[in-house]
């Protein structure tokens, strides 16, 4: 059983709910924010894990989960042109969003957003052949519950692509990222986002997530199989690889 970290400590609410106030809170400063505290490798490490994807020529259908404003579903479509990408996120202003880029790009037509929650999938069994999730399952209230509904919705052989963050493990990175992350992140997030508490939960959902082999171990009790990880950037994200 994990520790559940919520944004907001002193609210009633859950986390699925907190978690969807506090996105749709910084929707507008998300995509700034992205690029300035990763220096913009968010996008090459989204790069990266969507090419371990491999998708064939018949895998014609992705459903990308917690697809903020839209950035994988965009990576995924440059990389291997499926007929069909549909983006779901539990924050109606980051869907908001996500539609705009989507328009601009010219995608509308493939590229298709909706609100949804990851537990609870309106799709039928064996509907897509890939699903993705870029630092969104740290985020579900459920995790397996999550990870359950990604395997229902997956056609057999279907592959799922999982990046998040992990934490560094080796000195003098770690000591020196757990500061950034700890101290200096949140205080520019706060600044910047207007919410204080929303890069606190950052920092402090990471420290709490099961990441390498703890989170392979969570996507084999759902069924997954041919589990995989790559690290990126000394240990600050990784890219999981798992297939129905
Ligand atoms: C850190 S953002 C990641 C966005 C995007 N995938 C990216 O790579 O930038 C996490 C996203 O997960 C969404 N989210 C959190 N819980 C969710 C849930 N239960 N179902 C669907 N989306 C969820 C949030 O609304 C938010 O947009």
């Amino acid at each position: 059983m994990q520790t559940q970290v919520k944004p907001y400590t002193e609210s009633e609410l859950g986390k699925k709910e907190q978690v969807t106030k506090m996105f749709d809170g910084i929707a507008h400063r998300y995509d700034f924010l992205n690029t300035l505290l990763t220096l913009g490798i968010d996008k090459t490490w989204r790069r990266r894990a969507i090419s371990l994807l491999k998708l064939k020529d018949n895998d014609q259908k992705v459903l990308d989960i917690a697809t903020g404003t839209a950035d994988m579903p965009l990576e995924i479509y440059k990389q291997f042109k499926p007929l069909k990408i549909i983006g779901l996120d539990i924050s109606t202003e980051m869907i908001a969003l996500a539609h705009k880029k989507v328009e601009r790009n010219e995608l509308s037509g493939i590229i298709e957003l909706e609100v949804g929650d990851s537990e609870n999938l309106r799709f039928e069994d064996n509907s897509f052949d890939a699903v993705t999730v870029s630092f969104g399952v740290r985020n579900f209230g459920n995790l397996n519950k999550g990870l359950d509904e990604i395997y229902r919705v997956l056609k057999p052989g279907g592959k799922l692509m999982v990046l998040e963050f992990t934490k560094p493990k080796y000195f003098p990175f770690k000591q020196f990222f757990n500061f950034y992350f700890k101290h200096i992140l949140p205080r520019i997030g706060a600044k910047s986002s207007k919410d204080p508490k929303a890069y606190k939960y950052l920092y402090e959902s990471v420290q709490a997530f099961p990441d390498y082999e703890r989170f392979l171990n969570e996507l084999k009790k759902s069924g997954f199989k041919n589990l995989d990880f790559k690290s990126y950037t000394l240990g600050i994200c990784a890219a999981y690889t798992a297939v129905k």
